[in-house]
């Protein structure tokens, strides 16, 4: 039996790495945040989005934890696992009925996850769409009573608060950065970085998220609200010029893309995500080659794990 190695209010320190990368100048220096190894399952985003989700269902007694989200979504498979390692129950509403009774054409995330004891509600497309209605929650927690809801991507205001543990850790690692760098779905893991970043120091610091999807300015007002405050300390980018930084769309990329992870993975000796962090990566030398940065920068990028996403 696996043995829990973390618990929920545990928040292991995760090395501030220094980038090597040929694009960097002599005066500005760079570092990747490697909470991809903050837990031995719950990578990085993922395992902050949750625990203390997994404290408050645990405290309330809940029954199981209740949540959404596409075949290939690292939210599920980190549930399952959360689930798993803390002992509780988990069932995962997923889009796509076709799957339903097709288990051949299951993704990696669904078969780890179905391994670590989580079951699934498959629904259409159209029903899937419906789940920010009041009516379809009701409906799902008649049927999982006592259950806790975790939204999808596990983004809500508990997931925001713990990225403060995150920043707290990149201002003692290294309190003079000024640019932050991290992917963006939802953008909660931008929202709770640059909620905790501090604004009233004689450095600016500006978290950029970079978006892994087409069209993600409609994100901005709910980041705004999870801010709560407008683009200030905090942007989201989408792309620079004529070049977006998404790779077509979500869960899609380009041979570019795909060659510069493949590059920042071998000259820094770690691994990347092809759906995330290889588009922070690739905005990162495009913002580097387009002087984006001030000279003296000092630049981080957040490593937000993921990495289970490479064999799905
Ligand atoms: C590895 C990874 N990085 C970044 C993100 C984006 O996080 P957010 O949805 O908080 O913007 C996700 C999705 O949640 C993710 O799985």
């Amino acid at each position: 039996m696996y043995q829990t190695p973390l618990g929920l209010k545990q928040v292991l320190t995760t090395p501030l790495q220094p980038i090597q990368w040929p694009r960097l100048t002599g005066n500005q220096q760079a570092w990747i945040k490697r909470d991809d190894l903050n837990h031995p399952r719950i990578q990085g985003n993922k395992w902050h989005k949750l625990r203390l989700n997994m404290l408050a269902a645990q405290q309330a007694g809940c029954a199981g934890l209740l949540t959404f989200g596409g075949a290939h979504s690292n939210h599920i498979a980190a549930t399952a696992a959360a689930a798993y390692d803390y002992g509780m129950a988990a069932t995962g509403i997923i889009r796509g009925d076709e799957l339903s009774d097709n288990q051949q054409a299951w993704s990696a995330t669904l078969k780890n996850a179905v391994a670590l004891g989580m079951t699934f509600e498959f629904v259409s497309r159209s029903h899937y769409r419906q789940r920010n209605q009041a009516d379809w929650m009701a409906k799902w927690h008649a049927v999982y009573p006592n259950y806790y809801v975790i939204p999808e991507g596990g983004s809500n205001d508990l997931a925001i608060t713990a990225m403060a543990d995150v920043m707290a850790q990149i201002n003692d690692q290294c309190p003079d950065w000024t640019h932050l760098l991290c992917a963006v779905g939802t953008g909660a893991t931008l929202a709770g970085l640059a909620k905790a970043a501090p604004n009233k120091t004689t450095i600016n610091k500006a978290v950029w998220g970079i978006a892994s999807l087409k069209q993600a300015e409609h994100l901005i007002p709910q980041i705004e609200t999870w801010v709560g405050q407008p683009q200030s300390n905090w942007r989201l980018l989408s792309g620079l010029g004529n070049t977006p930084f998404h790779g077509g769309g979500y869960g899609k990329t380009t041979p570019e893309i795909t060659a510069m992870q493949q590059q920042f993975e071998q000259h820094n000796d770690l691994l990347l995500d092809p759906i995330y962090n290889a588009k922070v990566v690739y905005a990162f030398d495009h913002l580097l080659a387009h002087n984006a940065f001030p000279e003296d920068s000092r630049i981080i990028i957040y490593h937000s794990g993921g990495l289970q996403g490479r064999s799905d």
